[in-house]
């Protein structure tokens, strides 16, 4: 078979080396890619957003799968385009990632389908969002509506902060056309979770519980980011709160989406709050969290690709995923200033080094080959991935493949995983 990803971030990476290791594949494009994928996988020079030309090399080299890893593509509906094509793609339709595509709508289902989660107004007029601000008094959350790179969440801790949000993403400045209407929302407190299933839009599938660490700084202080380190499992999501997170949040949605003509097909993903055993659901994502996937395929026994295919079929009944008992963390390190604005283009060493580690995996997200050499080339640049026995022993694996690596201005969280150490 021959393999199309989409995407170039660590989260492809992951994908194009987890499908790499099935006997049923002959060769894997991914595009754009990056340096960690050229190793496996051919990569195109095609970006995410370049549907056409994503369609003609699908459809001209006869490709049997294609996996989209981000959520632009989804939302421009690629999916749709494949599909109308007859060719087979791992993903949900326009419609369906319109869970991601619109916070608004993904709260308006929630309610209607009783999903627990945060009280919430959306908003397109300002004195009106001002009102409801003043009346649920901070800290308050301000969201944009639209997809905006994982940076369209404000956590305000006074109204006037969440009302000075509101008029920067209203009127345009903050967030584009993605602002242009805002969710307010009621501020949970909590331990989070990622909580990911695989569904053919009827049956369901759970993937290993995760937890991400968006905050830049140690001790979830700084700014969000797109997530500075997972680990699986996640100790947060006992027994209990995995049944009722099925029960309570993803039953009603697939079923939810099904009946608003929305049928859900690809991997879901719950972001929870978890506090006194009861979960509130943070957000839909309706692809694979970054780095989430990472630590969540190396814990992965099944040859992941007939699963994949098995949901671009429609059929997931027959299916299921064996995990492996071990606990994986992923570490991010991120270029000087990310989330912010940061450097580019600085010489990374010690790759080669950590490469020779079998305890340890390297997943290259924003990176550059530049005259002979890897280079920074975004904001979270590697992952280093590792299994371990226990959560401790993944850190430990993960935090020692981090220290052979460097490169100028080189930032890292040094306490991914320790809330599943608390929890031990
Ligand atoms: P979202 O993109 O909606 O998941 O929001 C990104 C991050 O903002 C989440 O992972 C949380 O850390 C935080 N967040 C979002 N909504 C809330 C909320 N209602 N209360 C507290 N934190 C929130
Ligand atoms: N790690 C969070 C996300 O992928 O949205």
């Amino acid at each position: 078979m021959k393999i199309l990803v989409i995407g170039g971030g660590g989260r492809e990476h992951a994908l194009v080396w987890k499908i790499a290791q099935s006997p049923l594949v002959t060769k894997i494009y991914c595009a754009p890619g990056n340096p960690g994928t050229a190793a496996l996988a051919e990569n195109l020079p095609i970006g995410v957003e370049q549907l056409d030309k994503l369609l003609a090399f699908a459809y001209e080299n006869k490709i049997d799968l294609t996996v989209v890893g981000p959520e632009q593509p989804l939302s421009l509906g690629i999916v749709d385009l494949f599909e109308s094509h007859d060719l087979k793609v791992f993903g949900p339709s326009q419609k369906a990632a319109f869970i991601e595509g619109s916070k608004a709508f993904s709260k308006d289902l929630m309610k209607k389908y009783n999903v627990p989660t945060a009280a919430y107004g959306v908003f397109t007029d300002q004195a009106e969002a001002e009102a409801f601000i003043n009346r649920t008094g901070a800290p308050i959350v301000v969201k944009a509506d639209g997809l905006a790179a994982g940076k369209g969440v404000i956590i305000a801790q006074t109204c006037d902060e969440a009302i000075s949000a509101v008029r920067d993403m209203l009127s345009g400045n903050a967030f584009g056309s993605a602002g242009s209407r805002v969710v307010i929302e009621e501020f949970l407190t909590g331990e989070e979770a990622s909580f990911l299933v695989i569904t053919d839009g009827k049956n369901v599938i759970p993937l290993a519980s995760a937890q991400d660490h968006k905050a830049v700084f140690d001790g979830d202080l700084g700014p969000n980011t797109g997530g500075m380190g997972a680990y699986s499992p996640a100790p947060v999501v006992t027994s209990a709160i995995h049944d009722m997170a099925m029960e309570m949040v993803i039953r009603p949605t697939v079923d939810g989406m099904a009946a608003e003509g929305r049928a859900y097909r690809g991997v879901l993903y719950a972001g929870l709050m978890v506090k006194d055993g009861q979960v509130k659901t943070l957000e839909f994502n309706a692809r694979f969290g970054d780095p989430e996937c990472q630590p969540l395929l190396m814990r992965m026994k099944s040859d992941i690709v007939p699963i994949l295919l098995a949901v671009a079929d429609g059929d997931l009944s027959k299916s299921e995923i064996e995990w492996h008992d071990k606990a994986a963390v992923c570490v991010v390190m991120a270029s000087e200033g990310y989330p912010g604005e940061y450097r580019k283009g600085d010489v990374i060493s010690g790759l080669d080094q950590a490469a020779q580690r079998e305890d340890v995996y390297v997943f290259h997200a924003g990176t550059a080959e530049k005259d002979g050499a890897c280079v920074t080339n975004g904001g979270r640049v590697l992952g280093v991935t590792a299994l371990g026995s226990t959560v401790k022993e993944a850190i430990t694996a993960a935090y020692s493949g981090v220290s052979q690596i460097s490169w100028p201005g080189v930032q890292y969280r040094s306490d991914i995983g320790k809330k599943a150490l608390e929890r031990e």
